[in-house]
């Protein structure tokens, strides 16, 4: 719980979170990369709206997402998924906008100048309706994806898997997390756009590879799996040995599926054994997958496996895999890291 005071907004403390002693009705805006969204949230959990507009289709002939055409963007659509969340709230619950408690808005990580599209909007609806405005960490916002459509409550264990992160996190409480370990180079997603790329799959790349991935035989090749200390990873290496294996096949026909395949196999394989390890030495009986990479089949198959040996398995609908604002309006209720001083500002790397 946390009484929220903006010095230029909300002229009262409000009291926000689980015991607060009221509904919640956070407003999330997301624009960290190239999703444009935004979400209305009932206490953490009920999403009441959610609007998404992906600009995938505008990066896809890039390869890659620009950020400057990214930022350009999110300008265009910003104000429209504001609208649209704000008609769905009406027809779903009756919600006006006077009705928000609060207006949440990613603070980064992400690409400065697509988070600076978001966060402005957050902070001038708050103004504009007089309630508190609250800045969201977006790696805690995927874990809070978890608590959407759920009763999931810490403590547990989390594997992030994002584009820009892989990590393993002990999640105490809702504000306590401790990150056990994480990448030392590459994380998966950007393992996945990248061999994706090499093996002339368009862009994005992850979710292709998947899908060829389910038609191949993953025993095909024995790719190597990297031996990095504790809790952390390393892909790079993987990269590099999948470059080798197709460059082998030069002047011939590259067998594309069983190379995704077998790629996925070591990925999945590698991300499982370190977190079993860690699970078994935390005693949790819970676990959570969260990021991008938490859409990924075999990744899913894999973790859900782990209900057989007596875990909770928690993850997320794809719809909260990926970026969106209604995790972002969770993690504003449920108070993970969040900062609620309205002059904070946007930042580009985890801290
Ligand atoms: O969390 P996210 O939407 O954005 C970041 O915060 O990074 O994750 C995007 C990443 C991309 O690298 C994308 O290729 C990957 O998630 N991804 C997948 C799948 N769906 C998305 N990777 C593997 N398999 C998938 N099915
Ligand atoms: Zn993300």
């Amino acid at each position: 719980m946390k009484n929220i005071k903006n010095k230029l907004f909300s002229k009262e403390p409000v009291t926000i979170g689980p015991e607060s002693g009221y509904d919640n009705y956070i407003m999330a805006i997301e624009s960290s990369c190239d999703e444009t969204a935004c979400a209305i949230v009932k206490n953490g959990r009920e999403v009441i709206a959610n609007v998404v507009a992906s600009q995938i289709k505008t990066h896809a002939q890039f390869g890659g997402v620009i950020p400057e055409i990214a930022a350009r963007e999110h300008l265009d659509s910003i104000n429209i998924v504001i609208d649209e969340a704000f008609k769905q709230a009406e027809e779903n619950a009756n919600l006006n906008p006077e009705d928000i408690t609060a207006f949440a808005g990613t603070v980064g990580p992400g690409l400065v100048g697509c988070l600076l599209v978001g966060l402005n909007a957050a902070k001038t609806l708050a103004l504009t309706y007089d309630k508190p405005f609250i800045g969201v960490n977006h790696l805690n916002a995927h874990l809070c994806g978890n608590y959407l459509d759920t009763d999931l409550k810490p403590p547990f264990m989390a594997l992030l898997v994002s584009g820009g992160h892989t990590q393993i996190i002990d999640v105490k409480s809702y504000s306590e997390q401790n990150i056990l370990g994480e990448t030392i180079d590459d994380a998966v997603g950007e393992a996945y756009d990248k061999v994706a790329r090499l093996i002339g799959l368009p862009y994005p790349g992850g979710p292709k590879l998947d899908k060829m991935a389910q038609e191949g035989n993953s025993h095909a090749f024995k790719l190597p799996e990297a031996k990095v200390d504790g809790y952390n990873f390393s892909f790079s290496g993987l990269k590099t040995a999948v470059l080798r294996l197709v460059k082998s096949f030069e002047g011939e026909e590259i067998p594309v599926k069983d190379i995704c395949a077998s790629f996925q196999e070591c990925v999945s394989s590698t991300l499982l054994h370190k977190l079993k390890t860690a699970l078994a030495h935390s005693g949790y009986k819970q676990v959570v997958i969260a990021g991008g990479v938490a859409a990924n089949s075999e990744i899913r198959k894999k973790i859900f496996a782990l209900e057989n040996e007596g875990y909770k398995v928690f993850a997320p609908p794809m719809k909260y895999c990926t970026d969106n604002a209604a995790m972002v309006a969770s993690c504003a209720y449920f108070n993970t890291n969040t900062f609620d001083d309205v002059n904070t500002e946007v930042f580009s790397r985890a801290k």
